[in-house]
């Protein structure tokens, strides 16, 4: 039997063409950026990937972010809260709890809305606002 090397230690994925996680129930976009950016940083790169992705059917608990191959879920995340992210879940392997998604069953989880389109059930203040320096996600995978 032949072992294989993981081509990325931990992959991220964050939910950045759905219809409410990019800038409706947060700022999804900016997520994703502030999480690229501070991997770079880190220089780990080669170990870890973030990547844009489209509707993970969770919408109205996001902005939505999940890691492989980990499989932690992450609901209504800032892009404040991207280091911490980083820090302690990417380079340290220790889960934020506090940002934990962790429904009842598996599926997909798509709450209602209200006129105003907020998500009906939703427990995270909506929409997800940090106190970000305002980066915008750009091109890139
Ligand atoms: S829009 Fe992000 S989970 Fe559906």
């Amino acid at each position: 039997m032949t072992l294989s090397v993981a081509v990325y230690e931990r992959h991220v994925f964050v939910c950045t063409s759905g219809e409410w996680c990019p800038v409706v129930d947060g700022d999804g976009l900016g997520v994703h950026a502030r999480l690229k950016a501070l991997v770079k940083q880190a220089a780990v790169s080669d170990r870890v990937r973030v990547n844009h992705a489209g509707c993970f059917s969770q919408c109205g608990n996001g902005p939505m972010v999940v890691i492989y191959p980990d499989s932690i879920w992450y609901a209504a995340v800032t892009p404040d809260d991207a280091e911490e992210i980083v820090t302690r879940h990417l380079l340290g392997g220790d889960p934020v709890d506090r940002l934990r998604y962790e429904p009842p069953t598996s599926g997909a989880h798509k709450l209602a809305r209200d006129a105003q389109n907020r998500p009906i059930g939703r427990v995270a203040p909506w929409p997800a606002a940090g106190t970000g320096d305002g980066r915008q996600g750009t091109a890139g995978g």
